[in-house]
Parts: C-alpha cells; sequence; structure tokens
C-alpha cells in the first residue's frame, strides 16, 4: 500500500497564497437574470416560493439542504464530543444522500413494478422522502437494517406537495416531475426559500415550462399544469445540481428530444442518470455539461444500489484529519472528491487506495489551504464548513470562500466560541491557525455546519456539546457510533 503524501504532490508553503491566487473580489453571480418571459411567465414575479420564517426565535432551524425543520418538534438529539482521541480502524461511507433522494421521487414515474434500492443511507432526509412519497399515494417500505427501499408507484393518489412536509424539504420539488407525468399536475404547498442565502428554484420551474407546462404561482402554493409536454432547449444559468436532474427527469417521458445546457456534473448527477437509464430513459452526454434526452413512452421499476456518499467519506477523511490517525473508509472514492482530494494532500493528509477501500492517515502538523468551492470537481460547498474547522488546525493563515451559498458562513462564530481564530474578511473566511480548541456548546446552524462542529469537537480540549443533533442526522448516518468504532468519544444525547 503505497501513500500519495503531500510532499509529492503539492508544494505549498504555510501562510503562502499561490501566485495568481484570486483575490476577495465576487466572480460569479449566482442569482438567475433571466426573464420569466421567455420561459412563458408572467414577467415581474419571482417563482422563489413563498416567504418563510428565519432561523430567528429559535423556533427554526435549517438543513444543509435548505429545508426548514421546527426544532420544537419532538425530541431534541445533541451530539457530546470528548476531543483528544486519535482515530484508528474501519468505517463504512453510507449510501449517497444527495443521490437517493433524487431516485426516491424518479422512483415514482415507473407506472408498474416495484423500484428497490439498495445501499440507501438511514438519515431523517430519506425518511422525509419516504413521507412525502406515501402522501402521494405509493407504498414505500424502508428496511432501515437492509438499508433497502422498495417503492410501488402504481397508484398515485394526490398531486399535492403538502405544505407540512413541502415547507421542511427543499428536495419536495423532485416529486413534480412524477406528478406531471402521472396525474397532470403538481401543487406545492408553502415551498420557500432558505437561508443559505439567494438559493431557489427557478430554473426548475422555467424548464417545466419550457417543455410545455404551465406554472402558476400563488400566494400559498404554487400549480404546475403538465398540459402538452414536450421536448424543448432548456438551460440553466449555473450548472444546478438539483436542477439538472429535475429537469432530466421531467424530459425523460416528454415525447421529443430535450438538450440541456450547462448541466451539473455531480457524480450524484451521473449516478441518477444511470439509474434513470435502467428505467428506460435515453439520455445521452452525462457528465459533459450538455445533456441530450429523447422522451420515451414508459419508464419501468428497476434495482440500483445507490452510489457513495462523497461527503460522507471526506467528513471521515477530515476526522481523521482533525484527530490524527489513521482510517479505513469503506466504499470511498478518491475520484469522487474531485478538488477535496489535493486540498487535503496539500494539507498534509495522505491517501491511499486499495480497490474500493480508501485509506486516510494524518500523522504531522497540518498545513495552511486556500479554497473556493466550485460545482463538481471543483471543492464542494458541502466540504466548505468542516475544511475550516480541519484548518484551525494548520499553522498559518488559511482562506476560504464560498461561491454557491452566499449564506454560508454561519460556523464561523461557532469555532470562536471554540476558541477559533476565525474572521469573515468580506466575502471570504481567514483562520489564523494553529488554534487551541476548547470544548462548549454550539450550534447546529445546519448540516454541514453541525458535522464540522462535531469534527472541531474531536480535537479540542474538553467537551464539545453541538445541537440540535437533529439537523446532523438529515444529512449523516449513526455519526456518533461511526466516529466510536475509530476511537473516538462522541455520543448522541436524546433528550425531550
Ligand atoms: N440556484 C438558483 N435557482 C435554481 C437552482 C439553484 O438560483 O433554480 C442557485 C442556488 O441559489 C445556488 C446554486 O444555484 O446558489 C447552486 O444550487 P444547486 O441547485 O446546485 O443546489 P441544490 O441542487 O439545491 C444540491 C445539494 C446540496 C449541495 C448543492 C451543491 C441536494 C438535495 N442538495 O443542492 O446539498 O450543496 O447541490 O452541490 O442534492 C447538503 O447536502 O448539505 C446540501 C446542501
Amino acid at each position: 500500500m503505497e501513500y500519495w503524501t503531500a510532499r509529492k504532490t503539492g508544494d505549498w508553503r504555510p501562510g503562502e497564497l499561490p501566485p495568481g491566487w484570486p483575490g476577495a473580489t465576487e466572480d460569479s453571480d449566482l442569482s438567475p437574470t433571466d426573464s420569466l418571459e421567455l420561459a412563458g411567465l408572467e414577467p415581474g414575479r419571482e417563482l422563489r416560493g413563498t416567504g418563510r420564517p428565519t432561523t430567528g426565535g429559535g423556533h427554526l432551524a435549517e438543513h444543509g439542504d435548505g429545508s426548514l425543520i421546527d426544532m420544537n418538534d419532538g425530541p431534541q438529539t445533541r451530539y457530546r464530543v470528548r476531543g483528544g482521541n486519535p482515530l484508528q480502524g474501519t468505517v463504512f461511507v453510507q449510501g449517497a444522500k444527495n443521490a437517493a433522494l433524487k431516485m426516491i421521487a424518479a422512483s415514482l414515474l415507473a407506472e408498474k413494478g416495484r423500484t428497490v434500492l439498495r445501499n440507501v443511507p438511514v438519515i431523517e432526509d430519506v425518511r422525509r422522502a419516504v413521507e412525502l412519497a406515501q402522501a402521494l399515494g405509493a407504498v414505500v417500505k424502508f428496511h432501515e437494517a437492509e438499508r433497502t427501499l422498495v417503492v410501488d408507484a402504481s397508484e398515485l393518489t394526490s398531486s399535492v406537495l403538502p405544505a407540512e412536509i413541502a415547507r421542511r424539504f427543499r428536495a419536495s420539488v423532485l416529486f413534480v416531475p412524477a406528478l406531471l407525468h402521472r396525474l397532470g399536475e403538481a401543487t406545492i404547498e408553502g415551498v420557500g426559500g432558505c437561508n443559505l442565502g439567494s438559493r431557489n428554484l427557478d430554473f426548475h420551474y422555467r424548464g417545466f415550462a419550457r417543455l410545455g407546462a404551465r406554472v402558476d404561482e400563488h400566494e400559498d402554493r404554487i400549480h404546475i399544469t403538465a398540459g402538452h409536454m414536450r421536448g424543448a432547449h432548456l438551460y440553466l444559468d449555473t450548472p444546478s445540481h438539483t436542477g439538472t436532474e429535475n429537469l432530466i427527469m421531467a424530459a425523460s417521458l416528454a415525447p421529443g428530444t430535450t438538450v440541456i445546457d450547462n448541466c451539473a456534473l455531480e457524480p450524484e448527477v451521473l449516478d441518477v442518470i444511470a439509474f434513470l437509464s435502467k428505467m428506460g430513459a435515453r439520455i445521452s452526454g452525462g457528465g459533459t455539461g450538455f445533456v441530450t434526452v429523447q422522451g420515451v413512452g414508459e419508464l419501468t421499476a428497476v434495482e440500483h444500489t445507490v452510489m457513495a456518499d462523497r461527503i460522507d467519506a471526506a467528513v471521515f477523511a477530515m476526522a481523521a484529519a482533525m484527530a490524527g490517525g489513521e482510517v479505513t473508509l469503506v466504499g470511498a472514492s478518491l475520484d469522487d472528491f474531485g478538488v477535496v482530494r489535493w486540498k487535503l494532500e496539500q494539507m498534509g493528509v495522505e491517501f491511499a487506495t486499495h480497490g474500493a477501500i480508501l485509506q486516510v492517515r494524518r500523522d504531522r502538523q497540518l498545513r495552511p489551504i486556500n479554497v473556493i468551492t466550485s460545482p463538481f470537481p471543483g471543492f464542494a460547498t458541502d466540504l466548505q464548513s468542516p475544511i475550516m474547522a480541519v484548518s484551525c488546525l494548520a499553522e498559518g493563515t488559511s482562506y476560504i470562500r464560498e461561491t454557491i451559498f452566499d449564506g454560508r458562513y454561519s460556523l464561523v462564530g461557532e469555532l470562536n466560541k471554540m476558541g477559533g481564530k476565525v474572521e469573515i474578511d468580506g466575502t471570504a473566511v481567514l483562520v489564523h491557525g494553529p488554534c487551541a480548541l476548547r470544548g462548549t456548546e454550539v450550534i447546529a446552524h445546519d448540516l454541514r455546519t453541525g458535522i464540522a462542529l462535531v469534527l472541531a469537537g474531536l480535537a479540542a480540549e474538553g467537551e464539545t456539546v453541538v445541537s440540535p443533533g437533529y439537523l446532523i442526522d438529515r444529512g449523516h448516518a449513526s455519526v456518533a457510533s461511526r466516529l466510536a468504532t475509530l476511537g473516538a468519544d462522541v455520543t448522541a444525547e436524546i433528550s425531550d
């Protein structure tokens, strides 16, 4: 087994910016600027859903996926992390959340038979997607111990995505294509924006309209009528991950040819395309940024194994970086890490692959890093918070800039509560390491800040308490037990 060391692959020197590294000027405007008229929609109205409460007041929190949860609902989980233990051992990477959610929605496109999805992560978001599919009339059974989901969508009974789920679960919009093709209409009740900044769903609605659907926005809901949907030329202003998948799903059963410009390249998108292709969809160009879909008459139920979750894998790699030691990740693919792999190597983390096994080692002082998030294969926005936590241990100043979601720096204040020396500098964050982290009570503002705080806790002196743990559970399965398997002192505590 040969490790690729940072010495071989990087020429990074602490505290320096690489030559030509951009400053803190904003280089991308992710706000859509297109006219709704182009899509046949009424101009002057933004199709970003209805307004919704913010996280203020302590009643609502937001998942990293953009959905809201009522923090006063049901039992509260919090994670207790006592730092200081190096990690050693083997951990299993979960199935990919951001592929499984789309596949659950896509399985409702099949009018006959039963879809079997394997390696489905046992996380709260999947449970919400199951509830939503059931609310529409699908018979869904999630065999959690087997991580297997069985969907029978032969009878859909409702075209309404109910507010109590849709408002809390942004991925609800993924169920629209199945409803349009199966029932001729879809109503999304209470869909709102989210606190990851100016993130909305206009690409989805515009795409449906270009395919021939009629989109009407009402005060408290969005109603979409299929009409005569047919293939069309679609585009995305930016390569939206879910937008790409949703428009491919919508085009799969629309007669004629659809081409979609500026598609996302994320590995999960390719896995969703593989799943749809097994169902009978005719899709080409996946991974090129330019996808063509030939509409077919029907899609059939199939069996599929969800790919490994690259974000979950990278989080465990970063746990090793944080705590030191050596961990073996079963099912992780280094290729799916994209730029994340090179950044961790530059910091001094070593990787070695052995088939589908990935070993990660950190046995030296970490070096600082420069990170700018961008769509795959760029540095994943979902790992921006975790790498910020890791940067606290690096000797020198790290530079981190988020370009996908403009509200994703809520970790800064929490790390500083733990003794971090982290500052927001214009549109970037500077982490002045090394920081002596101390355990304290911290708030998970979303899924990814939550898991980043657990990572910070691994390297902190004393006890770190992260809540609400529910946000972490929405995206990572059995975090406490998997980290404990590696020797970390982490427990999930449930209180009423
Ligand atoms: N955008 C629009 N209009 C749209 C769609 C997107 O303006 O109609 C903008 C957003 O505001 C954002 C950017 O485009 O600034 C990228 O959004 P994208 O659509 O790519 O994100 P997403 O598909 O909604 C998925 C993941 C996210 C992940 C992003 C980026 C799922 C369910 N969610 O979101 O995952 O951060 O892609 O890779 O696939 C997470 O897992 O914690 C999470 C947030």
